[in-house]
């Protein structure tokens, strides 16, 4: 099956295979396309929304008609590999919108250190591009011990470092754009942790690790470690890392929480500091948290939506993090078993729309930015785990996201935790799936991305396109079933 995987427009096997129906997907799209007249014509509004318009226009993708093939309308399209915006609350390249169909693959540049192991970072892109997903988030950090590419503060590891510049690289080779976090709130490869034994090493009088966010001097190793990786100089490509499109964003820190400052004035500050020191450097990119999404002590009214009370009292605050000055876009993660219950039931499914509704309408109404959830998945060591449960997991996060997008809303788009390459199970948390080993599931990941794509190519911005059968679109848009 891996080996049809590598070849998504080829034409021959079997049916069942998740690109063999992205082909199919593409298809139907097609025919849909050629059928469309001139007598009703959609353009985004300045909200987002489709609106009709009186305006006569061609078909600005699939016009020509020389070109019999959907894939080629796609890649003219992708032709200019533009920088990533923001327009109100989408996410736009080129004009056009960019709503995110894409996944998490943590551990790129370690793998890339080793040459008997890089060979696994392609591997992911091409499985990833194999059913159309393109944003992988990844970490752009690794603070001491085992192949790190900080080895302490302002130290780089030239080798860990030209690891990332073939990651970056070679994500661009499968048109796959990279969120990069550049730093942990966990000890995984240092984080936080890591900064305050730099911090202690150098003789400072540090009370907790959560010192990271308030001691002068952790925060300018901090501040260093953020500058050093910003104005890289990419050694396969020549391109500074904050003047290179591939980089869709720049994440401060993976799931930051303060325990020491339950009032959340701690890590307001220090939100309030990093990013403006990010776009201080960088202000083409978008830039974001991090954080899970858990409502905190500004909105009494909405801490009802996470998953237990212990939640508002982790330092963080969804609605006034993402008011800080320099933060672009919002986001959250999804992880119903770990935070509710650790064996399955229903109850997961009603908390993952509840929890994304909620953040899709806070970016909306308050924020004025689109949200990314930039975690979710379920763990196959979760009571009571079956892949028919996934598959509901995975359509429930996707439907919900589409719903927004279908109204012109602040959903930006969803990142799955994980995907992993064939003969990496070692570094699986539970959350790892691999397109092969997973049909059903591959084949509800490459239905969104052909949903996601079709929304991107048609409305456009720029571009206003005709549709006499509208609702053939829309029943193929938003028809669970297809
Ligand atoms: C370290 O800081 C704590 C709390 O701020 C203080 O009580 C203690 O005296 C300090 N110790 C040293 C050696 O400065
Ligand atoms: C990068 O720059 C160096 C020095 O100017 C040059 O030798 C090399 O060919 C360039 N590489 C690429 C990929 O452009
Ligand atoms: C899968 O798991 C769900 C939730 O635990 C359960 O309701 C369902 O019956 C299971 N399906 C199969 C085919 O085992």
């Amino acid at each position: 099956m891996a080996a049809h995987l590598s070849n998504p427009f080829s034409s021959s096997s079997s049916s069942s295979s998740p690109f063999n129906s992205f082909k199919l997907l593409f298809t139907i799209l097609f025919l849909c396309l050629i059928t469309i007249g001139n007598s009703q014509h959609l353009v985004v509004s300045e909200t987002g929304e489709l609106v009709p318009t009186e305006e006569t226009h061609g078909l600005p993708i699939f016009s020509g008609g020389n070109n019999i093939g959907v894939s080629s309308g796609f890649e003219a399209e992708a032709e200019e590999w533009g920088m990533v915006g923001k327009k109100g609350n989408q996410f736009v390249v080129n004009d056009q919108p960019f709503y995110v169909n894409g996944f998490n693959t943590y551990w790129l540049m370690i793998f890339a250190v080793d040459q008997s192991t890089r060979g696994k970072v392609s591997e992911v892109f091409k499985q990833a591009s194999s059913v159309g997903l393109t944003v992988c988030r990844t970490w752009a950090f690794n603070d001491g011990g085992w192949r790190a590419l900080q080895k302490s503060p302002s130290v780089y590891d030239e080798d860990v470092f030209k690891a990332l510049d073939f990651v970056v690289s070679e994500a661009k080779k499968y048109k796959i754009r990279l969120i990069l976090s550049l730093t942990n709130n966990w000890d995984a490869y240092g984080g936080k942790p890591q900064y305050a034994k730099w911090g202690k090493a150098a003789g400072l009088n540090l009370t907790s690790d959560d010192d990271f966010f308030s001691d002068p001097t952790l925060k300018s190793y901090y501040k260093a470690h953020v500058k050093t990786v910003l104005t890289r100089v990419n050694t396969f490509t020549n391109i500074t890392y904050k003047d290179d499109p591939t980089i869709f964003a720049w994440e401060l820190m993976n799931e930051p929480r303060c325990l020491a400052d339950p009032s959340g004035d701690r890590l307001q500050a220090w939100i309030q500091e990093m990013a403006v020191h990010v776009k201080s450097i960088d202000a083409k990119h978008l830039v974001e948290i991090g954080v899970e999404g858990f409502y905190g002590p500004s909105t009494p009214n909405r801490v009802q939506f996470n998953p237990n009370t212990l939640a508002q009292q982790v330092g963080t605050d969804f609605v006034r993090n993402h008011q800080a000055l320099g933060v672009d876009f919002a986001s959250a993660h999804i992880y119903a078993d770990a935070w509710l219950s650790q064996s399955i039931s229903d109850a997961h499914l009603q908390f993952v729309k509840t929890w994304m509704q909620a953040h899709i309408d806070d970016a909306e109404k308050t924020l004025g930015m689109p949200v990314v959830f930039a975690e979710f998945g379920v763990s196959t060591k979760t009571d009571g785990f079956n892949s028919t449960f996934r598959d509901a997991l995975y359509t429930t996060v996707y439907k919900t996201i589409l719903d927004s997008i279908k109204k012109g809303g602040s959903g930006g788009g969803t990142l799955l935790w994980q995907l992993f390459p064939e003969g990496t199970d070692y570094m699986n948390d539970g959350y790892a799936i691999e397109i092969a080993k997973v049909p059903s599931t591959s084949n509800v990941i490459a239905l969104q991305s052909t949903r996601l794509m079709l929304f991107n190519s048609m409305c456009s911005t720029r571009c206003h396109w005709s549709c006499k059968k509208r609702d053939a679109i829309e029943t193929f848009l938003y028809h669970t079933d297809v």
